[in-house]
């Protein structure tokens, strides 16, 4: 079959995502490849800090939990247990910068890796949600602001 008369991939059903990423082997080398991002851009050393200085533990949890996160198996859960993304970041000082320095990193990723320009597209723009969903946690939970119990998933009680 040519490239034009496929049809095109439906990211986000079932484990459309994690099968064009690879499956577990290719989310790990886009893993490893983010930390090394991480490591070498000078916009990302100040999130580059707050990580330890050994990776490799940042790099099997990253990894499994975008496993699970694309469809595939929940290695994050079976091995780590359960986790609300934005919660476990709040106490992290995550303003704009790091944000877009973590997807930054994210980005140089996708694009050594050999990537459709599609997927790469979708990933960072899916990838934004979380990353996005972490600065205003941060926020409200400087400012003294309570999550209710779906924070980590949706929404923030108002008060
Ligand atoms: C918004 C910018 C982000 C920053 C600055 C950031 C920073 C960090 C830091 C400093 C750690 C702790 C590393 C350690 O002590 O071992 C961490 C852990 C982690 N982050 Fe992020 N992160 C960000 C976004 C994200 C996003 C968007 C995801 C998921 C899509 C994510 C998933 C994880 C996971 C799974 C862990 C490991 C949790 C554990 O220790 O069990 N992070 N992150």
């Amino acid at each position: 079959m040519t490239e034009s008369s496929e049809e095109p991939i439906a990211y986000g059903h079932e484990d459309a995502t994690h099968r064009a990423l690879g499956g577990v082997e290719g989310i790990r080398r886009l893993v490893e490849l983010f930390y090394e991002e991480m490591d070498t851009l000078p916009e990302a050393k100040r999130i580059r800090d707050l990580h330890p200085s050994n990776l490799e533990m940042s790099i099997d949890k990253l990894a499994c939990f975008l496993s699970g996160w694309t469809g595939g198996p929940k290695l994050y859960s079976e091995k780590y247990g359960s986790i609300k993304i934005p919660i476990f970041h709040q106490h992290l000082p995550v303003e704009e910068a790091e944000r877009d320095a973590w997807m930054l990193c994210m980005e140089g990723a996708l694009a050594r890796m050999d990537y459709a320009s599609e997927l790469q597209s979708y990933m960072m723009r899916e990838l934004y949600v979380p990353a996005d969903r972490i600065r205003v946690v941060v926020a409200n939970h400087r400012a003294g602001r309570v999550e209710g119990k779906n924070a980590g998933a949706i929404q923030i009680k108002a008060r």
